[in-house]
C-alpha cells in the first residue's frame, strides 16, 4: 500500500529540481563533516581514477571554458568524483580534480569544504539532508529532525550501522516556498512535516519503505 507521505514523495521525487550544479549551494556548516582526518577508506592512496565516460564528461565540461580557466568546472567535476564514488568524495578524488584541472589541491580541498553537498565523510546509502533555516525551522523542521533520528536511531552527523541513513543539518536550500523540506541524496522533498505526522501517528515508516523500495542510489 502506498500512503500519503509515499505518494508525496513520488510526487516530489518526480517534480525535484535537480540539485546538482544548483545555485543553491549550501555554505558547510561546523560539523563532523568540516576536516578531514585520514581513515583507512579515505587517504591520498584510496585508489580512485574517473572512467572512461567521466573524463569525456569533464571535457565537455572544459570545452565551455577558455583554456587558461580549467578551475571553472571545479564544482561539477567535483560532482562527477562524488558521483562516481557512491556518493563520497574522498582525498584522492579530490587530488585527481586538482590533477585534471591543472589546480593546486589545496585549491580543491577549499571548494569541497566550503559545501554541505560534498561528502567528504562517507555517508549512507540515503543522505537525509533536513533544512534548518527560520521558514523550515518555523514549519516544523525541528520535529522532522527528531522523527528522522526515532526512526533511524541516530543522532545529527551520525551514520546508521546498517550503512543505510546519514543525517544533516544543512542551511536554506533554496526551497523555502515549500518547507519545511528535506533534500534526500539529490532528490528534494517538500512539505514534510504533514506528511511525516500522519505517517507517524499511523506508525507506519514509509520514509523508509520508500527508501528502501524504490528509491535507487544510482539516480545520484
Ligand atoms: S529555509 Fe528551508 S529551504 Fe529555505
Amino acid at each position: 500500500m502506498i500512503g500519503s507521505f509515499t505518494r508525496h514523495l513520488l510526487f516530489a521525487k518526480q517534480a525535484a529540481r535537480p540539485a546538482l550544479f544548483s545555485a543553491h549551494a549550501a555554505q558547510a556548516p561546523f560539523s563532523a563533516f568540516a576536516n578531514h582526518r585520514n581513515t583507512e577508506d579515505n587517504n591520498e592512496d584510496t585508489p580512485f581514477e574517473f572512467t572512461n565516460e567521466n573524463y569525456e564528461e569533464i571535457q565537455k565540461l572544459l570545452s565551455k571554458y577558455p583554456t587558461n580557466y580549467k578551475e571553472s568546472a571545479c564544482i561539477p567535476a567535483l560532482f562527477i568524483a562524488q558521483k562516481q564514488n557512491n556518493n563520497f568524495l574522498t582525498l584522492s578524488a579530490m587530488n585527481k580534480v586538482a590533477k585534471v584541472l591543472n589546480m593546486a589541491p589545496m585549491q580543491v580541498y577549499e571548494v569541497a569544504s566550503f559545501y554541505t553537498m560534498f561528502n567528504r565523510t562517507k555517508v549512507g546509502k540515503y543522505h537525509l539532508q533536513v533544512c534548518g533555516t527560520t521558514p523550515c525551522m518555523l514549519r516544523g523542521a525541528r520535529d522532522i529532525i527528531q522523527a528522522v533520528k526515532d526512526f533511524s536511531h541516530i543522532e545529527m552527523d551520525g551514520t546508521s550501522e546498517d550503512g543505510l541513513f546519514t543525517l544533516s543539518e544543512v542551511e536554506c536550500l533554496g526551497a523555502c516556498v515549500n518547507a519545511p523540506m528535506i533534500q534526500v541524496n539529490n532528490e528534494y522533498v517538500y512539505e514534510v512535516s504533514s506528511y511525516l505526522k500522519r505517517d507517524i501517528e499511523e506508525e507506519s515508516p514509509l520514509l523508509w519503505q520508500f527508501l528502501e523500495n524504490t528509491a535507487n542510489p544510482t539516480f545520484l
